[in-house]
């Protein structure tokens, strides 16, 4: 009888322990950051890295009373390798979410392990429209090419622009970036002659030729993030910039990672996008300040932001469904809305894409740098593929 007593106490006394532990050691909520963080696009995995290692550092590493763990791979920017790692971060290290995603095919790859899964997978940078359609466990914080461009051929018809060649780099986002340019600027009268570029190592220059050939009023170009660059260098060397061809685009070739380096020949490129690091609000100004802070030599892009923002609809989901992932979280993510230094911003409940304000900007020089300064907002813009088709 005293025995029992005693053995009864003792497993009292283990229960209570055991459950003090566990409130002691708590659970931990792993996301998964696959990025290009070497290779040609190694710029958009180290903004977007940056950016979310700012969020964390910001807002602490504790959500619904979890621990949120970062686990960054780098992807190379090969869609296999991609593949191969989200499969690894769901199956080893059981991950909650998995982000990052800095090129379309890259995006592509892993979907049909997030819908198996019943993993949310946060694209935070690839821009071709369909990608939200590829799982509905796909939430995007980046942009659409369309979203994008539609409001560059607005500008482009009601400014004097009346013959436009394109130039883009040939896979989805250049795709998407050049019909959406030649459907709105066509349907508003305009001309235009369309040119696709390879995507890797690209040669500029017998492009650039054609263009020199065709005398159009403006070059409209959709290269992906970082190799504005490069393209500017040629648009130099083949004294395109001396010859009154107007550059235009979505913002991607004038990047505010680059553009610095690019000197005075950016000068006067009008683009139409989500982000500026001129964008003036008090939100901006602060992540401008904080991002260069944490990281000496680098300026935000729109990377960045699309990274910054991803984290925070990661964690401010993650707060309505009490820390749970799977199909909890994709839809408390759904409707969400915040002002992201970019501005206004929401979740579209219906695709699963970022409705956002795009700005139409121009380069000028500000405090001896070169920045996007904005000078005409379109609101709350939704990608116009999907609005079409919903419609
Ligand atoms: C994509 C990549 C980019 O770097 C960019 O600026 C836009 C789109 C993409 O591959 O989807």
């Amino acid at each position: 009888m005293r025995r029992r007593t005693f053995l009864s106490a003792v497993g009292a006394a283990a229960v209570t322990l055991a459950l003090g532990g566990a409130a002691l050691a708590q659970e931990t909520v792993k996301i998964g950051l696959i990025l290009p963080m070497t290779g040609p696009f190694a710029s958009t995995g180290r903004q977007i890295e940056a950016a979310a290692k700012l969020y964390m550092q910001q807002k602490g590493d504790t959500v619904a009373g979890k621990t949120i763990q970062l686990i960054v791979k780098d992807d190379t920017g090969v869609a296999d390798v991609t593949k191969r790692l989200a499969q690894e971060l769901i199956v080893n290290d059981k991950i909650a979410v998995m982000a990052g995603f800095g090129l379309t095919p890259l995006a592509l790859a892993p979907a049909p392990l997030a819908t198996q899964a019943k993993v949310p997978q946060v694209v935070m940078a690839a821009a071709t429209a369909t990608i939200t359609e590829a799982s509905p466990f796909i939430v995007r914080t980046s942009f659409t090419l369309p979203q994008a461009t539609v409001p560059m051929a607005d500008w482009a018809s009601q400014n004097g622009i009346k013959k436009v060649v394109t130039l883009v780099s040939d896979y989805g986002p250049g795709i998407d970036a050049e019909k959406a340019f030649t459907g709105a600027f066509t349907g508003k009268g305009g001309q235009v002659e369309n040119l696709r570029v390879p995507l890797a190592n690209p040669d500029f220059s017998p492009f650039l030729q054609k263009v020199a050939d065709a005398k159009p009023d403006a070059l409209f170009v959709f290269v992906p993030s970082g190799i504005g660059a490069q393209f500017m260098k040629q648009f130099v060397e083949r004294g395109l910039d001396k010859s009154g061809v107007k550059l235009i685009g979505p913002g991607d070739v004038t990047d505010d990672d680059i553009l610095n380096g690019m000197g005075d020949v950016a000068l006067g490129a009008i683009t139409t996008q989500h982000y500026s690091a001129a964008h003036d609000s008090p939100e901006n100004k602060a992540f401008v300040e904080a991002f260069k802070k944490a990281n000496p030599n680098m300026r935000p892009n729109f990377m960045a932001v699309g990274g910054y923002d991803g984290m925070h609809l990661i964690y401010e989901g993650l707060k309505k469904t009490n820390g749970q992932g799977g199909q909890a979280l994709i839809d408390a993510m759904k409707g969400l809305s915040w002002t992201s230094p970019r501005g206004p911003v929401s979740i579209d409940p219906q695709t699963r894409d970022i409705v956002q304000n795009i700005y139409v900007r121009k380069v000028e020089r500000k405090d001896g740098e070169l920045y996007n300064v904005e000078f005409a907002t379109i609101p709350n813009v939704k990608d116009p593929v999907k609005a079409a088709k919903a419609n």
